[in-house]
């Protein structure tokens, strides 16, 4: 099995490969040139020649279908292989639009060949042996369906933007010192006209497949840093001892590749005559994985503007430990898992607590997520963590009941004999 990336190396009059043959590369020709042939009742048909910079083999590896023509070495020659599992991891995650269309496209261009030739060169194929993209005609159906199923969600959400069906709830984030409200987590809502209450988990995705997060990740801007404004004032009235709260906004991975967002947090801050700093972006850890290079030029361009950076669902994205030096990082957030593992674990105690302690030593704020006991909350505060969330202190909340919470000065106890459980 050859690697993606490796080099292989032909002598010129070499065969790469035979028509009918399985197929699991394709190739960029790095140096040299080669002749894609096919045998017809008169003899050999040479079909195209292919020089540096082009590729062939990709047939196969789309649709796992047998080589479709001979491909042999004219000259001494060099080829980069694509291996099928690179590409197929990557077809796995784009948009299901675009992976249909390819399924389409290819579809078309075996029919035009098959049409052309009257030659059933491909008929050694087996439906359900292969993992390509086009494995049989239900895969096919099945990529139909989701390109049905993100369309009419993508024309929903766009409606129910135009609608102001979208609501922001916001969950508290305690300061576990003192029980006071330090910041609010914004989360969304969508309150569908003929579905109900819809929790993100059941529209984020499609958001963003479709592109809808931009949209829909300036107008959460928008709104939470509003809310924030009127949050403030509250306290500047009742309570001005306590220091101001600020509040914490989900980014997607596909929010990095918007040039105008920056832009518009700048604005919305200013807008709002909020400080920089009570404005924090909550990324996942993805994305320092797969485009480190995005995120770091993403990630500076928001550290510039002054805002804060927390890495959400902390430990989940199998990420190497070295981004935490790497990229302008403020605030962990330990995922819920540790959290509630400390209930019946000993070993998620020992995880929680270097978490905490590695996050102080590099300066960082750590939040423990999933706070839902007392017992919890006072865990989580011995093992070293500064702040807590989760359903003992209060769940999302709409704006006003927010305020209300914030009016009457809100504050929970944490050092008292627990005895409530999960
Ligand atoms: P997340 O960012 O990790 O948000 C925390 C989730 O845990 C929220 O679920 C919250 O309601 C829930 N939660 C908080 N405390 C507790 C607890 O004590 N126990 C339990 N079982 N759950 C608790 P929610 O609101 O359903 O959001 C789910 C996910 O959807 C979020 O996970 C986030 O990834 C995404 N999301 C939510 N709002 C936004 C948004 O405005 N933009 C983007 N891009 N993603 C969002
Ligand atoms: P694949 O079917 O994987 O293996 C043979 C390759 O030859 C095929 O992918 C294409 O990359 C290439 N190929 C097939 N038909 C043609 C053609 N008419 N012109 C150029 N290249 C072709
Ligand atoms: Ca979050
Ligand atoms: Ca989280």
């Amino acid at each position: 099995m050859h690697k993606h990336g490796q080099k292989q190396y032909f002598r010129a009059g070499a065969t790469i490969f035979r028509a009918g043959d399985p197929g699991k590369e394709a190739y960029l020709i790095d140096r040299g040139c080669v002749e894609i042939s096919i045998e017809t009742d008169i003899g050999k048909k040479v079909l195209n020649n292919l020089t540096s910079g082009d590729i062939f083999g990709e047939m196969a590896i789309i649709d796992s279908s047998p080589r479709s023509a001979t491909v042999t070495a004219t000259e001494e020659t060099e080829l980069l292989v694509i291996s099928q599992d690179y590409f197929l991891d990557k077809v796995a995650t784009t948009d299901p639009i675009l992976k249909h269309f390819l399924q389409i496209l290819l579809r078309r261009l075996r029919h035009v060949e098959e049409v052309a030739d009257r030659r059933d060169i491909h008929s050694s194929h087996t439906p359900g042996q292969s993992r390509g993209i086009i494995e049989d005609v239900t895969e096919f159906e099945v990529g139909r369906e989701q390109v049905r199923y993100v369309l009419r969600m993508q024309k929903d959400m766009l409606e129910g933007l135009k609608r102001d069906e979208f609501k922001l709830y916001y969950q508290p984030i305690v300061r576990l010192a003192t029980g006071e409200i330090a910041g609010f987590e914004a989360l969304i809502r969508w309150e569908n006209q003929e579905r109900g209450l819809l929790q993100p988990s059941t529209f984020i995705g499609a958001s963003e497949e479709t592109g809808f997060i931009v949209p829909l990740g300036s107008w959460i801007f928008e709104t939470a840093c509003r809310a924030t404004a009127r949050f403030q004032q509250v306290v500047r009235e009742t309570n001005p001892a306590m220091p101001l709260p600020y509040i914490s906004i989900n980014l997607s991975y596909r929010q990095f590749f918007d040039d105008n967002l920056t832009d518009l947090i700048a604005d919305c801050i200013s807008k709002n005559n909020l400080k920089p700093e009570h404005v924090t972006a909550e990324v996942t850890e993805t994305l320092f994985i797969s485009d480190p290079i995005t995120a770091e030029s993403f990630l500076n361009r928001l550290k510039k503007l002054g805002i804060r950076i927390a890495v959400d669902d902390f430990g989940t994205g199998y990420a190497s430990l070295n981004y935490l030096y790497r990229f302008p990082l403020d605030t962990l957030k330990v995922d819920q898992t540790f959290v509630r593992a400390l209930d019946s674990n000993d070993k998620s105690c020992q995880i929680v607590k270097a978490l905490a302690d590695l996050a102080r030593n590099l300066g960082m704020d750590v939040i423990a997520e999933g706070v839902c006991g007392l017992q919890l909350a006072q865990w989580t505060k011995q093992l070293g963590c500064t702040y807590g969330q989760g359903y003992h202190f209060a769940r999302p909340l709409p704006e006003e009941q927010a305020i209300e919470l914030l009016a009457s000065g809100t504050h929970w106890v944490i050092d008292v004999p627990a005895d409530d459980e999960c």
